[in-house]
């Protein structure tokens, strides 16, 4: 079993956008994952009649007929809670652990930073980036797993050198999903490749656009979540010299 805390210091810089694509991206793969909520939506008194997000996106993923044993959630604000969850997902054989966290600390999340085997930092923007790398330099001295992640990024190209650059001696995930309506609305659709399944059409008809936007993305979380997997085993992406694709998810690279 592999543990993975998604982590910002930031708010809204991505950290749930990015589990509920990396769930998609492991149950296509054929992993069982647990979900580990450690944000403050937890905390919410039993009065609270509004769903979490992540409890609103696992009813989406269970329309889409992701369920238990395959795919559960657990919500743990307490430290305590971290460890009776992380004992039950290893005794029931999860594979994955993916844990979404809170930007500022609190009792369970210096636990899910110490546990995990991989520790992945999602930034939409440069400023999210500096800010996550100064303080997780200040809490780790020698941080060999941990990976920045560019994620949501609207203006091609360009801002995806400076989100990468805003990591500094970080190393950066080689994909970087786009900011797309696949992944800024699973709390509603749920399972990207389901999503992508439904739009599918062909070229010249109406919603072919859409259809292969929310394909584009589906492929970067793919590929990402096969890097992530490679990660986990302590080997990295590089770009190939010499490839001039301008389409991130279709470039070659060597490990
Ligand atoms: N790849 C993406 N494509 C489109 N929108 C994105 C993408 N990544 C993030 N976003 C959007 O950015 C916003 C913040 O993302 P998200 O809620 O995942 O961040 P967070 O770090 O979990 O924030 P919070 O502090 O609220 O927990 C959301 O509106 C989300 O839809
Ligand atoms: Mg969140």
């Amino acid at each position: 079993m592999h543990t993975i805390t998604i982590h910002a210091a930031k708010g809204g810089s991505g950290r749930t956008t990015a589990v509920m694509a990396l769930t998609s991206g492991f149950l296509v793969l054929g992993k069982r994952v647990m979900v580990m909520d450690c944000t403050s939506q937890t905390c919410r008194g039993p009065k609270c009649q509004e769903p979490t997000t992540l409890q609103a996106w696992l009813a989406a993923m269970e329309a889409c007929r992701f369920r238990s044993p395959q795919l559960e959630l657990a919500e743990c604000p307490t430290e305590e809670r971290v460890e009776d969850a992380l004992a039950a997902a290893t005794t029931c054989g999860f594979d994955i652990v993916l844990i979404d966290t809170q930007a500022y600390p609190e009792d369970a999340l210096s636990m899910v930073l110490a546990k995990a085997d991989l520790i992945v930092v999602p930034a939409t923007g440069p400023q999210e980036a500096r800010f996550s790398c100064q303080s997780l330099s200040e809490q780790f001295d020698c941080p060999e797993h941990i990976i920045g992640l560019i994620t949501g990024h609207r203006h091609g190209a360009a801002e995806a050198s400076e989100i990468r650059a805003a990591f500094g001696a970080l190393p950066v995930f080689h994909s970087e999903p786009p900011g797309s309506e696949a992944l800024a609305e699973q709390i509603l659709h749920g399972d990207i490749a389901h999503f992508t399944s439904m739009l599918a059409c062909k070229s010249g008809q109406p919603g072919y656009a859409r259809y292969r936007a929310a394909h584009a993305a589906y492929s970067e979380v793919l590929a990402l979540t096969i890097e992530l997997q490679w990660a986990l085993k302590g080997l990295r992406l590089e770009a190939f010299e010499g490839d001039t694709s301008p389409f991130s998810y279709i470039r070659k690279s060597v490990a």
